[in-house]
């Protein structure tokens, strides 16, 4: 390193919450951080300077410990950034000072298994090893690559493994002005499927028509059922990715085609499932109704994208390689409504917890 790094900030969760609103209110704060010290840093090491860190869903459930995944407080939060390389281990090849890359959050950060957990993207400095390092591929900006493998990974997960998704199939996709929801709208039409995608606020869901959706369903107007029979010529369709939970679940099982896929992607209607302060357990699950499962010839499939790719690690590679490539070619690329400067973290994630951002919001350290 030239010179020395300049001292900078993060944002530490004291301890696991009741609730993410609790967390933000009384156990987040911002911090003063020390540049971390070559010295003390692995020789495969990478010191990254963020950019632009994605504030997710995930990272506001593990502030109350109500995620599956927990992060030991106290902890920096920030599952995925992206930045510029600062300083490089002397066995970290193909990564140089200057370079501008994301970090993988399977790999490093918050979600990660192991010691790189500690490093979270809501910081001025992280430090993650070098297979954790990717270069930002396009011509995407920081905002967008941080928000490029969490979403796009999940949605070809359930889309692609999980649902078999095929060209000329109809997916109705909830919770589609959400991150993973939006990324999964656009990666159903580059696969060539038709999208029918849900949300609460129309405003919304005309961002998420001209990201390429191809109808749009105002959910509270009407019985679902009705508007996507009618979209459908009666027939209902051949997948559901839904992210939502709750009502909308049992309500999408009366939406579909006799032999259906039903992906589980998770429950942001009903966040509250497991319990807070990190304790194990999950009282207030969603139930499904079996006799609609069993009548419709339902393929109920549970897709835990970390979890399942921990089991299976060759799920991997030919997901991030297709998505790279269209990466590359533009083909996809994240929709960032909302940006704020680390001091406001509060704020942020606020917006994200209410609703009011429509695919991703981002933190500039
Ligand atoms: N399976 C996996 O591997 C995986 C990976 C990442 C995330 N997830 C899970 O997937 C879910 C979505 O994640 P995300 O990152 O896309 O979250 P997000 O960006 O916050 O989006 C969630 C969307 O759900 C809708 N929503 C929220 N609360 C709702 C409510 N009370 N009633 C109806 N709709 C509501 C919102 O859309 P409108 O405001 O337009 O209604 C929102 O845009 C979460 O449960 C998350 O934990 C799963």
């Amino acid at each position: 390193m030239s010179a020395p790094l300049p001292p900078g900030q993060r944002v530490v969760v004291s301890e696991f919450a009741e609730t993410p609103p609790e967390a933000i209110d009384t156990f987040m704060t911002l911090e003063p951080m020390p540049p971390p010290e070559p010295s003390s840093l692995d020789a495969r090491d990478v010191v990254v300077a963020i950019k632009s860190a994605s504030v997710g869903w995930v990272d506001l459930l593990m502030t109350s410990g109500q995620y599956q995944h927990l992060a030991k407080p106290p902890y920096c939060p920030g599952l995925e950034y992206a930045g510029v390389v600062a300083w490089a281990g002397p066995e970290a090849t193909g990564v140089a000072p200057g370079d501008e890359v994301l970090v993988d959050g399977f790999l490093a950060g918050p979600r990660s298994l192991g010691e790189y957990q500690r490093w979270g993207g809501f910081a001025s400095y992280a430090v993650a090893p070098v297979e954790a390092v990717r270069r930002i591929p396009g011509r995407m900006s920081f905002d967008e690559a941080c928000n490029l493998l969490g979403n796009y990974e999940t949605a070809y997960h359930c889309l692609v493994t999980r649902g078999r998704l095929k060209a000329g199939e109809t997916v109705l996709v909830h919770g589609a002005s959400g991150a993973t929801g939006l990324a999964a709208v656009q990666l159903a039409k580059l696969l060539g499927a038709r999208v029918i995608a849900t949300g609460r606020s129309a405003a919304k869901l005309e961002v998420v028509r001209a990201q390429g959706a191809d109808h749009v369903v105002t959910t509270g107007a009407g019985p679902l059922k009705e508007q996507v029979k009618a979209l459908t010529g009666g027939e209902g369709v051949d997948v559901v990715y839904d992210g939502v939970g709750g009502e909308i679940s049992v309500e999408s099982l009366r939406c579909v085609k006799f032999g259906a896929r039903y992906l589980i992607v998770g429950w942001a209607a009903t966040p509250f499932v497991a319990r807070g302060k990190g304790q194990r357990g999950a009282p207030n699950a969603n139930p499904l109704p079996t006799n609609l499962i069993m009548m419709k010839g339902l393929e109920v499939l549970g897709c835990p994208t970390f979890i399942a790719t921990v089991n299976d690690p060759s799920l991997r590679p030919p997901r991030l390689e297709a998505l790279m490539r269209w990466f590359e070619e533009g083909k996809l690329r994240p929709h960032v409504s909302h940006a704020f400067p680390l001091a406001e973290f509060k704020a942020a994630m606020r917006a994200k917890w209410s609703g009011e951002v429509v695919g991703s919001c981002v933190l500039h350290p």
